[in-house]
């Protein structure tokens, strides 16, 4: 299995919003779960997405979505505005789940259950694409991981680099989904 957790620090943790972006910048968390779950005409299932929202009113909120389980969701922005309102104010959708799980402990877990993790950051060493088994990979969003959490993560894990650019958190998932697939 491949995972990506993306920490979001201002995404709103309600669905009382007007737009993705005015909501903390949902729009990156919308666009890391075009990159990571959505291949053309096609589902990744062997993929799953999470991220953890910190905005207000009532952090931190856990959004899980799971390639093989996801159903009626299309790839443009209004549908998953659409969607993640309706799920930030509880209602259900297939293959995506809600809960109040921190990053430390969605790490720890996965930790436990042996998934190799890694944090994304360009300062880190080239990222290999060969890689075994299960995977999670941790992203910041537009303003970057915060060092404390990133200090956290990296006491189970370790640090990877896609080069000394600096990409969208979008891209960099994009980028690791081409590299995995080509191993
Ligand atoms: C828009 S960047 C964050 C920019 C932020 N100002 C910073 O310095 O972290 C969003 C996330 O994409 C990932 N990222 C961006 N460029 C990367 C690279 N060259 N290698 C690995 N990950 C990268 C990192 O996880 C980063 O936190």
């Amino acid at each position: 299995m491949r995972e990506f957790l993306l920490y979001s620090r201002t995404g709103y943790t309600n669905g009382d919003f007007k737009s993705l972006k005015d909501a903390g910048r949902l729009d990156i968390v919308y666009q890391c779960i075009l990159t990571s779950i959505f291949k053309s005409a096609a589902h990744r299932h062997d993929v799953v997405f999470h991220s953890v929202l910190n905005g207000p009113p009532n952090p931190p909120v856990h959004i899980t979505i799971s390639g093989a389980d996801l159903r009626d969701a299309h790839i443009d922005e209004r549908s998953w505005e659409d969607i993640l309102r309706s799920v930030l104010n509880g209602r259900q959708h297939p293959g995506i789940s809600v809960d109040r799980t921190p990053m430390q402990k969605i790490v720890q877990k996965k930790h436990a259950d042996g998934y190799k993790i890694f944090v994304l950051s360009d300062e880190g060493e080239r990222m290999e694409a060969q890689q075994d088994g299960n995977l999670l990979f941790v992203l910041g969003d537009h303003i970057g991981l915060p060092k404390k959490d990133e200090g956290f993560v990296l006491r189970y894990g370790s640090k990877v680099s896609l080069g000394k650019e600096k990409y969208l958190a979008a891209t960099s998932i994009d980028i690791v989904n081409y590299l995995l697939d080509g191993a």
